[in-house]
């Protein structure tokens, strides 16, 4: 049978994974790009080149150049990642959020449609725990109400019933997978665990002085990217087309990342105080390294996220404990120290050339 999947978003974190998995499946992998004036397929770079792996430009924002990589590839198996993905950045630009993340969404299901694929392509939908947002139960199922608190959100959850009713009104296989936060090596530097797991890098190799955070006791439920992308393939080969909650079922503040991160990188956090004057010491020098910045509030934050994936479990095989939490943040931490040793020997080298260039040593 064809095995052919497009990737919208194959740039991100878990467009990433996603291509690598499928690649190892067999299949062939299409993804969408954009075009920017900067090179930004760093995550993707290992992958050009493969013969059953093609890129296409395509935008969520222009139906157009939808239909066309739609109709051209023909995929079997649709995976739709593209978003504007930051909760925070989403109060700046609400509009742009709203196109892409919501209409973008319908976007798709339209371009299969009018594609004559509507029988024969599945459809994934990055759906997401911040639809449960100012959250009405804990730990969160597939049955709890959702209640968005940010522009991100609200343009989710119309991505979340516009799927449901194609999957009722035109009988289309498509579904939604509610991911809870999943991270990774490969996170964006601006979610607050990379932000994290970079500066504590940085911190201990003595790149950056401080480390500057919002509300630190944000609950999370964290797992690892590479773990959730499994399942939203498992969820797309199971029978019927349902929604599924995915997550470890175990929930972290983000002062406990931070401990844990900084402690991987060699130094211990004594955090004291409270709300904005809470700041985290060096145990053994007492040199303040984290503080608490208003700047990083949100208009309204998403507080105590906990999913509960026994239906994942029992229904896909999927197991939720593959990666733990200390794994998790150990992988994140042992690849940004990596990087920022890289980057220091990197400027050595040139310190290095700069000077025998200049005592004529090398020319
Ligand atoms: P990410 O790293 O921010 O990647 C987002 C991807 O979407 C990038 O490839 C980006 O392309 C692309 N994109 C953005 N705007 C686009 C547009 N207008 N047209 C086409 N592509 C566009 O996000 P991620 O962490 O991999 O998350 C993947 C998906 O899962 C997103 O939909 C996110 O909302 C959802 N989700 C993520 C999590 C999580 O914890 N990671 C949890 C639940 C749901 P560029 O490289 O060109 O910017
Ligand atoms: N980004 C960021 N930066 N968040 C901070 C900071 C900071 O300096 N300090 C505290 N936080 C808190 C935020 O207020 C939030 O409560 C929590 O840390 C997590 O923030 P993010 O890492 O930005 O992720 P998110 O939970 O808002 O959104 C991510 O997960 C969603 C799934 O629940 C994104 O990947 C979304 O795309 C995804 O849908």
């Amino acid at each position: 049978m064809r095995k052919v999947a497009l990737i919208t978003g194959i740039t991100g974190q878990d467009g990433s994974f996603l291509a690598e998995f499928l690649l190892g499946k067999g299949y062939d992998v299409h993804g969408t790009i954009r075009r920017s004036s900067v090179d930004y397929r760093e995550r993707i770079a290992h992958l050009e080149g493969q013969p059953n792996f093609h890129l296409h430009y395509a935008d969520l924002g222009d139906s157009m150049s939808i239909i066309q990589v739609v109709s051209k590839v023909k995929p079997t198996e649709i995976y739709n990642l593209a978003a504007q993905s930051h909760v925070q950045v989403s109060f700046d630009s609400p509009e742009f959020t709203a196109d892409v993340d919501a209409t973008g969404v319908l976007r798709v299901l339209e371009a299969v449609r009018q594609c004559g694929l509507a029988d024969s392509c599945r459809i994934y939908q990055a759906s997401t725990s911040e639809l449960y947002g100012k959250v009405e139960e804990v730990p969160q199922n597939e049955n709890t109400p959702f209640h968005p608190y940010s522009p991100y959100a609200v343009a989710k959850l119309y991505g979340y019933w516009i799927v449901k009713e194609y999957r009722e009104a035109y009988n289309m296989y498509c579904c939604s997978g509610i991911l809870f936060n999943h991270e990774s090596e490969r996170r964006g530097e601006t979610f607050v665990t990379r932000k994290i797991t970079l500066a504590a890098a940085r911190i201990a190799q003595g790149k950056q002085e401080k480390l500057y955070l919002g509300n630190l006791s944000s609950l999370r439920d964290w797992g690892y990217a590479k773990d959730y992308v499994e399942c939203m393939w498992l969820i797309l080969q199971h029978e019927t087309p349902e929604d599924f909650v995915i997550a470890t079922g175990v929930q972290h503040s983000v002062r406990e990342f931070c401990y844990l991160a900084f402690k991987y990188a060699g130094i211990e956090l004594e955090f004291r105080g409270e709300g904005l004057d809470e700041k985290g010491h060096d145990k053994a020098t007492g040199k303040v390294l984290v503080e608490v910045s208003e700047d990083f509030y949100r208009p309204t934050d998403v507080v105590n996220l906990w999913g509960d994936p026994t239906k994942a479990k029992a229904e896909l095989g999927w197991d939720p404990g593959k990666t733990s939490f200390e794994q998790l943040v150990k992988i994140m931490v042992d690849a940004d120290m990596a990087k920022v040793a890289v980057e220091r020997a990197g400027e050595q080298v040139k310190m290095n050339l700069e000077e025998y260039l200049e005592k004529g040593i090398v020319k």
